[in-house]
Order: structure tokens, then C-alpha cells, then sequence
């Protein structure tokens, strides 16, 4: 993979960080997406080392309870409704401030694609679409089939690929009798618009 011996390093480190802060059914999750965020990386960003690290650490905080979830994210400006109902969708917020903290020479995109992983989002950026897809469509995930993983990925941009996430989780939920979030409503209007990350 060409991995200089001190990028593996590091990125073992973050791996271990991670493994000691979750269950080992969470682990393999956050293996599958940091698979396939690789590979995404790789094909849209020449970068596949960006998304197996976003991929990695998105669910790092996963298991934070709702009071602390809600004083680490207190100084944020955009957290929405939904997340203020239902603390535990700022898991990601906490991922993206813990990452920031602990590897403080990685850009802003990291932050954002981790803060943006649940519910998508117009300012996720390019390394957020990677692993949104990867986090809705890594290889242990039960609710699609391989059809439809290859169908997702078939796509020749992440925006087409996000959009087919966002309508099957808009039909998911009115299947519940729920709507989706506003936010993810407003990026597949976006994304229906034309717009890139
Ligand atoms: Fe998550
Ligand atoms: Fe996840």
C-alpha cells in the first residue's frame, strides 16, 4: 500500500486509541469504514490514507452518554434540532473536537467529515462524503445487500452516491412513519440542485 513506516505508525496508534474505546462489534464496524473511506479517498481525493483515518475515528465517541455529549459539543454553533433532541447524533460533533484535540496537525476536514458522518450535511466536504457512503455502506453493514453496496459505489461521483443514500434513507423513514433530518433533507435538495462538496 506504500505505507512509509512512520504514517503506519501513527495510524496504528489512532487504531489502538480507538479499539480501547469501544466494543469489538463497534471496532469492526469502524475497520469496515475505514476500508472502504480508503478506497473512496483514494479514488476521489488521490488520497486513500484520508478516509482510512476520518474512517477509523468517526464513531470514537460513540459511547459517550447524552450529558456528556452535550457539554463537550456546548461551544458549537450549528448543532440542530435533531441533535439536540437526541444527543447521542452528536457522537460524531465529539469525534471530530477529541480528534482535533489529540492530532492537532490534521486539517478542518477531518473535523468536519467526522461532525457531519450521521446525518450528512451541505459542509461535509469531499473526506465527509467519503465516509458517509462508507459509514451507510462498509461491508458488515445488514440493511443493503451487495447489489445494492455495488450499486452505490457504481456511481461516478460521491454526490451521486450520497443522493442514493439519501433517498433510501428518506424512504426508510417514511416506511417508519419518521421524516428525515432537515439537514439531510437540505443536502439532497443540494445535491438534487446540482451541488458539489
Ligand atoms: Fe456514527
Ligand atoms: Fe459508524
Amino acid at each position: 500500500m506504500g505505507y512509509t513506516g512512520e504514517s503506519m505508525s501513527l495510524y496504528e496508534e489512532i487504531r489502538s486509541r480507538v479499539r480501547n474505546n469501544m466494543k469489538e462489534s463497534r471496532f469492526i464496524h469502524s475497520e469496515g469504514v475505514a476500508e472502504m473511506a480508503s478506497y473512496l479517498s483514494g479514488r476521489f481525493l488521490s488520497d486513500p490514507e484520508m478516509g482510512r483515518i476520518a474512517g477509523i475515528f468517526h464513531d470514537y465517541c460513540r459511547y459517550m452518554d447524552d450529558e456528556a455529549l452535550l457539554s463537550v459539543c456546548s461551544g458549537l454553533d450549528d448543532i440542530v434540532p435533531e441533535e439536540r433532541e437526541k444527543p447521542m447524533l452528536l457522537h460524531g460533533a465529539a469525534a471530530g473536537l477529541a480528534f482535533r484535540e489529540l492530532y492537532p496537525t490534521f486539517g478542518n476536514e477531518y473535523y468536519l467529515a467526522m461532525r457531519h458522518h450521521t446525518l450528512g450535511s451541505i459542509h461535509m466536504g469531499k473526506l465527509g462524503a467519503c465516509v458517509y457512503i462508507a459509514d451507510y455502506a462498509e461491508k458488515g453493514r445488514k440493511h443493503l445487500d451487495d447489489a445494492d453496496r455495488r450499486r452505490i459505489l457504481s456511481h461516478s461521483t460521491l454526490e451521486e452516491m450520497v443522493l442514493d443514500i439519501l433517498y433510501r434513507e428518506r424512504e426508510y423513514r417514511n416506511s417508519l412513519g419518521e421524516r428525515m433530518a432537515g439537514v439531510s433533507t437540505e443536502l439532497l435538495e443540494f445535491l438534487e440542485k446540482g451541488g458539489r462538496f
